[in-house]
């Protein structure tokens, strides 16, 4: 999982762009056809001797390189579908719907995070029901029947923890508890004053709505982890990926190996600045 916050120069998309190839100028020498004397153009020799040997070698060496790329190339990964991923808690126990609502609110402010489909690409579990167990309210924040919510009140949530404008992962894109920040934003009534907000350039998304652009840069959503719940047991898996693909991805499962059968949480601390575009 990638856990440092190494924006703008470790973007992948920030990097700077690779330079053209330089060719050396070679000198270029007008070598006679025929030589009208008939005498020997050591020139003209000395060129072919000299196109004669690079064929060898570059044969040689050609089939050299060849042979030694098949072993050297980063073999295809990726996935054909999505995994059901059973989510594990840092304690290293099933994630169930009772844990999750006894242990995390509206209010925690460390950020768990897991990876999801594949392997270096976090996401943020949050359940956004308000700590007093209250329904929300302007007074009381937290949101209730979040779309693709999950848990008693729909209120345990996953989405990409990597920024959909130029890649910075979490903890540079992090959750805002209520009152981290001033800023509010209007949101099903009442000023939200809770969100994700990406430390980067300033991007803000909607937790309790399908992680909606707030501010840009961005303009997409984040990607949501669609999570299910057994009935019998409360335990959490994640089972697909929905929205725009993952930052830097043309296709969510491709890019690298997937995370398996389980992810276990992380727990980290994030990064607020309440630095929101005019
Ligand atoms: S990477 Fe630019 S706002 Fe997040």
């Amino acid at each position: 999982m990638s856990t440092g916050f190494a924006c703008p120069t470790a973007c992948p998309y920030l990097a700077p762009a690779p330079r053209p190839t330089e060719w050396a100028v070679g000198q270029v020498r007008r070598v006679a056809a025929v030589d009208p004397a008939g005498e020997v153009d050591e020139t003209k020799r000395n060129v072919l001797k000299l196109l004669a040997v690079a064929g060898i070698v570059g044969a040689g060496v050609g089939g050299l390189v060849g042979g030694t790329l098949q072993y050297i190339q980063p073999p295809s990964v990726g996935l054909s579908s999505y995994p059901v991923t059973a989510l594990i808690d840092v304690d290293g126990s099933p994630l169930t719907v009772t844990k999750v609502e006894s242990e995390y609110n509206v209010d925690t402010n460390s950020l768990y995070l897991f990876d999801y489909p594949l392997r270096n690409e976090p996401n943020f579990l949050l359940n956004l029901a308000p700590a007093n167990g209250q329904a929300p309210s302007a007074t009381n924040p937290g949101a209730w029947d979040i779309p693709g919510g999950v848990g008693t009140n729909g209120s345990i949530v996953a989405y990409s923890a990597i920024c959909q404008h130029l890649g910075c992962p979490a903890p540079a894109i992090s959750y805002y508890p209520p009152g981290t920040c001033s800023k509010t934003f209007s949101y099903n009534g009442g000023n939200q004053n809770f969100y994700i907000h990406c430390s980067c350039h300033g991007s803000t998304y909607n937790p309790a709505d399908k992680a909606s652009n707030l501010t840009g840069p961005a303009v997409l959503p984040l990607p949501q982890v669609t999570l299910i719940v057994d009935a019998t047991t409360g335990e959490i898996s994640a089972t697909n990926l929905t929205g725009p693909p993952v930052n830097g991805h043309l296709n969510s499962l491709q890019g690298d190996y997937g995370v398996g059968s389980s992810s276990q949480l992380e727990k980290e601390s994030p990064i607020w600045l309440c630095s929101f575009p005019a």
